[in-house]
Order: structure tokens, then C-alpha cells, then sequence
């Protein structure tokens, strides 16, 4: 599409945007030019409807469903401990027969902003400070290779895992730079993909767009839901065709002991034939900053799988409980999501149009009458984000799968001195779990009463815990304890 100055101008009035050209005079040619492309990548009868439609709904979401909530009834769930012996084994095997067929592929969502952790480079290149120094993105380049290795001893097939990295204008160049530094990690840098999900204007509380300064509009990704929209747009999906996907695991960037393209989750959502599947663990208290999975059935219907986000459900809600004294909306969601890719294509391309805008009010830098940008010490505006979970309500063969929580889930979200999810809590959940992978391999880790550890095992030795017992079985470890 191109504008010229006319007719953007008079879009612009049409859609009551016109300040968005008050320092025009005032700016240089290039600076023209580079609002000029922003002001044409708008769409704004889009944004219009969108604002509207978000407006409209805020707050009464929480509300609305409230009474409609009903928990994931037990037969729908599976895990770790839910399943026998048997049947986690024949889920893993099914999980690593995919791999080794090439059939699998995990999908990073890497395209937020990290303001909690306050970095200003993607989280995925954050170190937490273990012995080995990995960052993120290292140590899940590594569960990928070693899980590769483990289909191949497996099934005799060295498949590849195709990764699919999302990034937003704030994430790709860093990250596409800090993969080929470090040569991809071991993997071929043909099967990592790292795409863009858009950006969204960012508004005031009267809908109208902000200027960050004079010559650029605020903008915010739009929420890890712009994933469809994303893998459409950037030819994702026939990436994936061309390869011969069928299967994805998708998952958050900050959580360091996710389990790449999970064999046991991935096996059990194919045992299952699932189109749609969620990892889900026990809520540690009400208040715990995370989703939860729930049935939300209307007036007699058969009811659609939603996520009720932590910062929309109301406090009552999250608090009530069972008679055996559990939470009633006990399964929170940590952000690892399977799905076909035939459901993919269907939701990119069937219902992309149909997932809402959820409203954050947030601090967003603006630019003052005299052209100077000012940050703001409380919400001036809100960011609009689709969440990728939207999609569930669509899904006709849904069910969850519960892991051992301390074996897969320690977030990195906030700054150290915060009182979760910090650099410090994922540090120790990687110590405390590689400890007691050496126990469970028939190892002896020597502790002190309430003592810290340091005990670190590469991803390219273990990926959950097997393959150790040659290595450990009889023997004795203490802090600090590095297997490599
Ligand atoms: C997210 C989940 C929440 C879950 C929690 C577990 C969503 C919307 N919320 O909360 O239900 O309990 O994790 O830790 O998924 N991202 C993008 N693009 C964006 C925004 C975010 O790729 O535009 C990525 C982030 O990089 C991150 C993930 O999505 O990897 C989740 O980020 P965020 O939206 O901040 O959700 P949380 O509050 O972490």
C-alpha cells in the first residue's frame, strides 16, 4: 500500500488520529519519511474496531464467565502421576517415534519485551548465572540436540526438530545475531526459523494513538496471540508443510526447565488424539501469576476450553475451593501448548478474526506540546494483546497433561529482589532438580539441612534425568557438582 501525504492526512481525520501529524512542519525529510511508513502499516478501520471492541468488553470478562467456570473434569487429565508405568512408557516412545520421523516442531514465543526482568536485549540471551553460564536460548539449543540424539537411539531415524523462533521488532535482529555468533548452538542453522509477529499502536485511554516522540508512534508486540496472524504472514505454516510437521510444541522462552518438543506430552497428546493440548501444574496459591485452564459452559452447551488469565479472573474466583480444601481452578497454565498443525492451519487461516483483544494498562512513554518524550510514572495508556491460548475454544479433542511441577516449571519473569521468578528461583529450581536427578539415577548428593546446592548437568547429558546411571549409580556428589 502507499499513501500519499493527502490521502493519509485525510484517514487520519477520518479516524479522529490527526494529532499523530503535529510536529510535521517541525520534522526533518527522513524523519517525514519514517512516519509516513509507520502511519501506512496502519490499518486503521481495523484499529478502530479493535479499540472499540476491547473498550467495550473490559472488565465485564471476568464477570461474564464467572459463573459459567467449571474445573477440567479428572478424566481429561493426564501426567506423570496420573498415568501408570505402561502408559508414560508407551507415550514416550510415540512422542520420540515423531521426533525421529521429523514430524515434530517446537515454536518459541520470544517476541515480549522482558520489562519485569528490565533488559534491554531478548530474555532468551539472559544468563541466570549457573556454573556453565548458558543462556536460555543455549540451554534449550541443547535439550533440542539431545533429544534428537535420544530418537535416533530410539528408532535407528535421526529426525530433525524444526524450530521456529517468534521475535518482535524489540527481538529479532539481537537474537538472529547471537545465533549465528554461536553457530547455532550444534544445530543446523537450516531447521532454526526465527520470524516477526507484529507491533500494535499503543493508544490513551480515549483511544487515541500515542506519539512516542514526534516522529514515531508507541507501538507494543501484540501479545504472543499474534502468533497466527504471524505464521501465516511470514509463511510459516507452509515452512512447516514443506517439511512434513504434524506436530508442535509451543512454549515461552523464559521458563528454564521446559522440556523442548516434550516426548511424554507430545506421545500423550497423539495417544490421545488430541488436536489441542496444555500442560497444566497445581497452583502454589491462589494469587500465583498464572492462567488457568477451565470449561466454560453456557445455558446446557457442551462448553469451550478457555484460559482465564491471572490479571482478568476475579479475586473470589481464584480463591475458591473444594471440600477437600484444593483450589477449584487448580490448573494453571505454564505456557507449553501442543498442537497439530492441521488445527494451526485452521485457526490461521478460519479464526485469527475471532481471538479478542485483552487490554493492559501500562506506562507508555509520550511525547509532550513541545516535542519532548516523557516517561510517565502511571498508566497514561493500554496495549491491546491477543493471548495465544484463545485458540482452546476452538479445539474439539482438548485435554491436559500434568508434569511433575519442580521437574519443568520455574519461570523467569522478574528482576531479582522481586519475590518470585527471578534469576535467583530458576538458578535453584536447575540445581535442586539436577541433584535429585542424580539421586533418582542411583546416585548419593550430599546436602546440608536447608542448604543451597550448586549442581549443574548439561543438556547434551541428560535432557530429564536418563542416560546418568552409568555415570552416577553408587557414587557420591556434594556441591558444587558439574557433569558435562
Ligand atoms: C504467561 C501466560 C500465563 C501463564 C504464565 C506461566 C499468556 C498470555 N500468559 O504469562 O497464562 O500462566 O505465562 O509462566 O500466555 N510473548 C510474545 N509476544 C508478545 C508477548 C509475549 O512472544 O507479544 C511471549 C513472551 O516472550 C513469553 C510468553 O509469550 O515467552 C508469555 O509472556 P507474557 O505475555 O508476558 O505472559 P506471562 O505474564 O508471562
Amino acid at each position: 500500500m502507499h499513501l500519499d501525504m493527502a490521502g493519509i492526512s485525510h484517514t487520519l481525520d477520518k479516524h479522529g488520529q490527526q494529532h499523530l501529524l503535529q510536529f510535521w512542519d517541525t520534522l526533518r525529510e527522513e524523519e517525514r519519511q519514517s512516519l509516513l511508513h509507520q502511519l501506512e502499516h496502519v490499518d486503521f478501520q481495523h484499529v478502530d474496531k479493535m479499540y472499540q471492541q476491547t473498550k467495550d468488553s473490559a472488565g465485564i470478562i471476568a464477570q461474564s464467565i464467572d459463573k459459567f467456570m467449571e474445573p477440567v473434569p479428572s478424566e481429561l487429565y493426564g501426567g506423570v502421576k496420573r498415568n501408570t508405568a505402561e502408559e508414560l512408557k508407551d507415550f514416550l516412545s510415540k512422542g520420540l517415534h515423531a521426533v525421529s520421523n521429523g514430524e515434530v516442531a517446537v515454536i518459541l514465543l520470544a517476541g515480549g519485551q522482558g520489562t519485569r526482568l528490565g533488559v534491554d536485549y531478548p530474555k532468551g540471551m539472559y544468563s541466570v548465572g549457573l556454573p556453565s553460564n548458558k543462556t536460555l536460548y543455549q540451554i534449550q539449543a541443547e535439550r533440542i540436540l539431545r533429544l534428537q540424539d535420544l530418537a535416533k537411539e530410539s528408532y535407528g531415524k535421526s529426525g530433525k526438530i524444526r524450530w521456529y523462533i517468534m521475535t518482535s521488532e524489540h527481538t529479532k535482529h539481537a537474537t538472529e545475531t547471537f545465533f549465528s555468533q554461536h553457530d547455532y548452538f550444534g544445530l543446523d542453522k537450516k531447521s532454526v526459523v526465527i520470524f516477526e509477529q507484529e507491533m500494535l499502536p499503543c493508544f490513551d485511554f480515549d483511544g487515541k494513538i500515542i506519539l512516542e516522540s514526534p516522529s514515531k508512534i508507541a507501538s507494543a508486540p501484540g501479545g504472543n496471540g499474534g502468533l497466527y496472524r504471524a505464521l501465516l504472514k511470514e509463511k510459516v505454516l507452509d515452512d512447516m508443510s514443506q517439511n512434513g510437521i504434524k506436530y508442535v510444541h509451543a512454549c515461552g522462552v523464559d521458563n528454564i526447565l521446559v522440556r523442548m518438543a516434550d516426548p511424554h506430552f507430545i506421545g500423550y497428546c497423539i495417544a490421545k488424539n488430541l488436536e489441542c493440548g496444555n500442560k497444566v501444574v497445581a497452583k502454589t496459591d491462589p494469587n500465583e501469576a498464572v492462567g488457568v485452564v477451565c470449561l466454560v459452559r453456557k445455558n446446557g452447551t457442551k462448553g469451550i476450553w478457555q484460559v482465564v488469565e491471572y490479571s482478568e479472573i476475579l479475586p473470589e474466583t481464584a480463591q475458591r475451593r473444594l471440600s477437600d480444601g484444593s483450589l477449584m481452578f487448580n490448573a494453571g497454565n505454564i505456557a507449553n501448548h501442543f498442537f497439530t498443525t492441521d488445527f494451526l492451519n485452521d485457526i490461521c487461516r478460519q479464526h485469527d478474526d475471532d481471538l479478542p483483544y485483552h487490554i493492559a494498562k501500562k506506562k507508555i512513554p509520550y511525547v509532550d506540546c513541545h516535542g519532548a518524550t516523557i516517561k510517565p510514572a502511571k498508566p497514561n495508556g493500554i496495549k491491546m494483546e491477543k493471548f495465544i491460548f484463545d485458540v482452546f475454544q476452538f479445539a474439539n479433542r482438548f485435554a491436559v497433561w500434568e508434569p511433575i511441577r519442580s521437574d519443568e516449571f520455574a519461570p523467569l519473569k522478574n528482576a531479582d529482589g522481586a519475590s518470585d521468578d527471578t534469576p535467583t528461583t530458576a538458578r535453584n529450581a536447575v540445581f535442586d532438580l539436577h541433584a535429585r536427578f542424580i539421586s533418582r539415577a542411583g546416585g548419593e548428593f550430599i546436602r546440608n539441612e536447608g542448604e543451597q546446592v550448586v549442581c549443574e548437568i548439561s543438556p547434551l547429558v541428560s535432557y530429564g534425568g536418563e542416560g546418568l546411571e552409568e555415570r552416577v549409580r553408587g557414587k557420591t556428589f556434594e556441591s558444587p557438582c558439574i557433569i558435562d
